[in-house]
């Protein structure tokens, strides 16, 4: 295998390399993949101007190098194992040359609606295969694809779709979720009541649930993707034409459009699959992400497809028929490297433990985590009850901007250590930065994480919006990509997450920013304001905690809590409800007005030691109040 990083003194001269001259490094790594047209400069650009681009005046395009290249040498491997919600369900299977030709129906079909390069498609499905051959097919085509979450409400679908001016939504009529079915069509018929961009839905018959189809706008995709060709020519990408967006939360505002391009951000999923997770040939990996997030985009959709494995997509839940469906797939599928969340862990680790034992779990060779700061607890049941202590584990650090993972041991090959990310991939440069900027030296270290240097797979811009990429990422530490998270650095380097620094809360891996919640929550007539704070939650990570003022001063929390929830489920979704909702009659604010969530998090944390001066607050002697309106709630 060119190129794969197969033992620690590799990595070192590799890593050292990679920052001595970056472009030979990249460049010796692109000549692999197929081009269309060579690039003519590896990099240019850089974080002062923001205007960073890889690979200009080359041309190619991310599907022939996930799939035909991968037809041509071997097209009857296995790409997909599709494994239903009901474990009894038909499992379908897709060899790389059927995969490819699915992708090549899609893309048709696509195209006779009218989609054009550039075009964006949004995909609101659960995970069934056309969620996947659907966004390849955007790829192949040059179409944009922005995938949102099938748990998001219809107002934040419509939201998204707004945004970014989607021309094509695709849908399935409902979603199996273990024993519950979602009304997708139903949320999107609601959704695009406001979306005035949308020409056509197309339509995928799953369950079979008769749904209300829109004349002259809804069609049935089954129909025709059985009726179209299974040729189609991949369009010529330019590297940074753009192909995908897909919008997470940040600590202030609506929900950001992140754009990733086309060969910089292929060369990352690419590489860095390859490198953290070291299959071998006849090996099965499984991601148990969905394709909503960007872990299903550059882990499941792109990073082993580029890498030509074979792989499980997986379109159930963890806790169906019961919390041993994980295990149970393990050993049908005889999955050899397996990625899951800590959440995902947490909540099975606290299951009986025949659930695990009754699982063949041998075939396991490769152990993986991503999304949140994984527990001590969490990292040691998992290396021993799933991985019987001879599986590495990679505890992956990365964002949705970021593109691909960043910071991440390589599975056997450098050293896993309990709850570290450990170490960066080759060029990349994290810096740790004190609150005044200053870049801290010495090891061992804490500070705020930054990454020096422009990477290959790291988003180009905020869709329609390139101020707000800059204020956001690269304003706090001018010259550097601010990720918003903490860490420590120990003595031999290697870097543990300690989890965000801004106001974005980690739930159950799933970013959620506090300022959306409480602009849900303030649109509640019995709200007068709201604050909205993290709090450590044992399974989720953390939790949301809303403390409100409400306009009716003998009103009941219980109520309250419910009534927020059920219009921030609507606003939003059901990730983002509150777990507990204290009532005060004001919230601390500072002089200028800025609600003081430091102070919330002491209180709520019970860590009146260490609140700090309150004497600064425009209202120092609401602390009391609140410190004693939570005793009386709990
Ligand atoms: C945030 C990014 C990356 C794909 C899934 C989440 C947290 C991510 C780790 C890890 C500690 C982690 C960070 C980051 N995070 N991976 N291995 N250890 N924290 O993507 O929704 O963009 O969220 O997830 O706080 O900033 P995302």
């Amino acid at each position: 295998m060119k190129y794969r990083i197969e033992s620690k003194a590799q990595y070192q001269t590799f890593y050292n390399n990679s920052l001595e001259d970056r472009e030979a490094y990249w460049s010796e790594r692109a000549e692999t993949y197929e081009w269309f047209k060579k690039w003519d400069k590896v990099q240019s650009g850089n974080f002062n101007e923001l205007n960073v681009k890889w690979f200009e005046g080359g041309q190619t395009n991310i599907t022939v190098n996930a799939l035909d290249r991968h037809v041509k040498n071997h097209p009857n491997k296995t790409a997909i194992l599709w494994e239903p919600n009901d474990p009894n369900g038909e499992t379908k299977t897709f060899t790389y040359k059927e995969l490819l030709e699915e992708v090549n129906r899609f893309a048709n079909v696509l195209k006779d609606q009218g989609v054009q390069k550039g075009d964006r498609v949004c995909f609101y499905m659960s995970m069934v295969p056309e969620l996947l051959t659907g966004v390849l097919a955007c790829a192949r085509i040059g179409a944009v694809h922005s995938v949102v979450f099938g748990g998001f409400s219809a107002k934040a679908l419509a939201g998204r779709v707004i945004d970014c001016e989607a021309k094509v939504v695709v849908t399935n009529d409902q979603a199996y979720r273990g024993s519950k079915t979602i009304e997708l069509k139903e949320i999107t018929n609601e959704a695009l009541k406001e979306c005035a961009s949308v020409k056509s839905v197309l339509c995928l018959r799953h369950t079979g649930a008769k749904v209300e189809m829109i004349e002259g706008r809804d069609l049935w995709l089954n129909d025709l993707l059985r009726s179209a060709s299974t040729e189609c020519d991949p369009e010529k990408m330019n590297s940074e034409d753009p192909l995908f967006i897909l919008y997470t939360s940040g600590s202030t505002g609506k929900p950001k459009g992140l754009q990733h391009t086309t060969a910089g951000y292929m060369l990352w999923a690419a590489e860095t699959f390859k490198n953290i997770f070291q299959m071998g040939d006849d090996d099965i990996y499984w991601c148990s992400a969905d394709i909503g997030w960007i872990t299903g985009h550059s882990y499941i959709a792109y990073g082993p497809l580029l890498n030509g494995n074979t792989q499980v997509m997986f379109e159930g839940i963890p806790t169906y028929p019961d919390s041993g469906r994980f295990w149970d797939v393990i050993e049908k599928y005889k999955v050899s490297h397996f990625y899951t969340a800590p959440t995902a862990i947490r909540a099975l680790q606290a299951c009986d433990i025949e659930l695990v034992n009754r699982a063949d779990l041998s075939s396991l060779k490769v152990l993986g985590t991503v999304g949140e700061p994984i527990n001590v607890e969490a990292w040691t049941w998992y290396n021993e009850e799933i991985g019987k202590k001879k599986c590495p584990i990679v505890d992956t650090w990365w964002q949705t901007e970021t593109g691909g993972i960043m910071i991440s041991s390589l599975a056997g090959v450098t050293e896993s250590i309990p709850c570290f990310a450990t170490l960066p991939q080759p060029a990349i440069k994290p810096v740790l930065v004190d609150t005044d900027g200053r870049e801290i030296q010495s090891n061992p270290a804490e500070g705020n994480l930054c990454i020096e240097f422009p990477w290959p797979g790291m988003a180009r811009t905020i869709y329609g919006d390139h101020e707000r990429y800059r204020q956001t990422y690269f304003s706090t530490y001018p010259g550097k990509y601010f990720t918003g998270d903490g860490a420590k650095r120990d003595a031999d380097g290697n870097y543990r997450i300690t989890g965000r620094v801004d106001d974005v809360v980690n739930i159950s891996g799933h970013r959620i920013g506090t300022a959306e919640v409480e602009d849900a929550i303030d649109e509640h007539e019995s709200i007068v304001e709201s604050a909205v704070i993290g709090i450590p939650h044992e399974i989720k990570g953390e939790a949301l905690m809303g403390f409100m003022i409400p306009t009716n001063k003998d009103a009941n929390s219980k109520e309250i809590l419910k009534k927020v929830n059920e219009l921030i489920t609507e606003e939003i979704g059901p990730i983002a409800k509150l777990d507990r909702a204290i009532i005060v009659p004001e919230l601390p604010k500072t002089r200028s007005g800025k609600i003081m969530r430091r102070v919330l998090r002491k209180i709520a944390s019970n860590e009146l030691d260490s609140l700090g001066d309150t004497s600064t607050l425009l209202n120092p002697e609401i602390v009391d109040v609140i410190i004693e309106a939570m005793r009386s709630e709990s």
